[in-house]
């Protein structure tokens, strides 16, 4: 079973990804192996982004003309599959993750699907990676999809070394609904950062009802 929007019965989600592009055989093989993972109990069930979603995001970067791109947080690799799928062919992302683990899944993938070459995997914590990134104008888009509470300072990270017009994702800003009732810091931090965002002048916001909820920035 692989994760789907909360906010639809399994009939529903079905039916949503049978009327959108479908995952590719390599795709569907990683979405397999994901889901064994977590069956096992050696993942999270509900670390991987929701099928639909990676099709949207894959169309938004071809859409968007994304070159560079960033992803803080990879798990598995499928969100970052999805990107870099995305990309033009001199395109590249670059991923952070701290799992050595969960990320050797990933570049087994990326392997398969003949985009190992586009993608740039950095494990460690992600903030001080981030941090020791230059402070220019670098990405079109950027995904996180990391722990929570570190969710500020990545997108106040991100602002400076976004492309004018660059995209930011943010996954699971709505909690599977715990926004109006928030029970953990997880749920507060994202409580608080919508919040702020929606007001914030350096950034076009949009929370769209997608999977978990995913916020859209455009940088101003
Ligand atoms: C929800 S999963 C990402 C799922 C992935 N985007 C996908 O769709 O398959 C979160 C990932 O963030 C990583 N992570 C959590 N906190 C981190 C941190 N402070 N620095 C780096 N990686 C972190 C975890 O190792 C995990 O792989």
């Amino acid at each position: 079973m692989t994760p789907r929007s909360f906010l639809l019965t399994p009939e529903l989600a079905d039916y949503v990804r049978a009327a959108s592009e479908p995952p590719d055989e390599v795709a569907a093989a990683l979405l397999a192996e994901t889901a064994a993972l977590a069956e096992r109990g050696e993942a999270p069930a509900t670390f991987q982004i929701a099928p639909e979603q990676g099709a949207f995001m894959q169309l938004l970067t071809r859409a968007v003309g994304a070159r560079r791109a960033i992803e803080i947080g990879t798990f598995t690799g499928f969100s970052a599959l999805c990107i870099a799928r995305g990309l033009p062919d001199d395109g590249t992302l670059l991923c952070l993750d701290r799992s050595e683990e969960w990320t050797a899944v990933a570049r087994r993938y990326w392997e398969r699907a003949g985009l190992a070459d586009r993608i740039e995997l950095r494990i460690g914590d992600a903030l001080p990676a981030l941090r020791a990134l230059p402070a220019v104008e670098t990405f079109d888009l950027a995904f996180v999809d990391a722990d929570k509470t570190g969710y500020p300072a990545y997108v106040e990270e991100l602002y400076a070394r976004m492309t004018p017009d660059g995209l930011v994702l943010l996954d699971n800003t709505l909690r599977s609904g715990r926004v109006l009732e928030p029970q953990s810091d997880d749920d507060r931090a994202l409580v608080a950062l919508n919040s702020a965002l929606a007001s914030d002048p350096r950034w076009e916001t949009v929370l769209l009802p997608l999977a978990d909820g995913l916020t859209v920035l455009r940088k101003r």
